[in-house]
């Protein structure tokens, strides 16, 4: 069988704990993982995208996840220009809601139209149904505690004060 590549793309500003939970269903899925940070110009960014790969590294290493998972960073081209470099066949992205689906149903759309990129939804765990990274960038700029929603790689970045980059 041939080894079955996928791209879980995403902002991750900062990385979450429904992310990390998509990542971790994904490696369970697929031989090889691309966690992939893209730059998305709809939205202000609050880390670099350096650091948000950084923490990603760490989460991920911390997790102790099956499989081969690879974190990149891509801010030039297509998300599916990527996943052709790569052999990846398929994009992961996680559905919390309605919402998510409205959301992700076009791009899915025109990545398939772009390449033959097929997009798989997955569901997280109930329990980090409502985390989002534009909360916790809320409730970490406002001096509260995120660590129920983040890895810990995460919560210490954020509780150091160096997200004042
Ligand atoms: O975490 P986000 O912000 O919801 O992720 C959205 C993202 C970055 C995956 C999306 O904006 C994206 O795919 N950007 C890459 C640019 C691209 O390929 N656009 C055309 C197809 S949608």
């Amino acid at each position: 069988m041939s080894n079955r590549i996928a791209v879980v793309p995403g902002s991750f500003d900062p990385p979450t704990l429904g992310h990390l939970d998509v990542i971790r269903r994904s490696a369970e899925l697929y031989d090889t993982v691309h966690v992939l940070v893209v730059h998305n110009p709809g939205k202000e960014a609050m880390l670099p995208i350096a650091e948000r790969q950084s923490l990603l590294e760490q989460s991920i290493a911390e997790a102790e996840l099956p499989g081969e998972v690879i974190v990149a960073a891509w801010s030039v081209g297509l998300l599916v220009d990527y996943a052709r470099d790569v052999n990846a066949s398929v994009l992961v992205k996680g559905i919390r809601s309605q919402i998510d689906v409205a959301y992700e149903t076009p791009m899915a759309i025109v990545n398939r139209h772009l390449a033959a990129v097929e997009t798989v939804f997955l569901l997280p765990d109930p329990a980090h149904a409502l985390v989002s990274s534009s909360l916790v960038r809320q409730v970490a700029g406002l001096g509260g505690d995120v660590s129920p929603y983040v890895p810990a790689a995460v919560a210490r970045f954020l509780d150091t004060g160096a997200r004042d980059i």
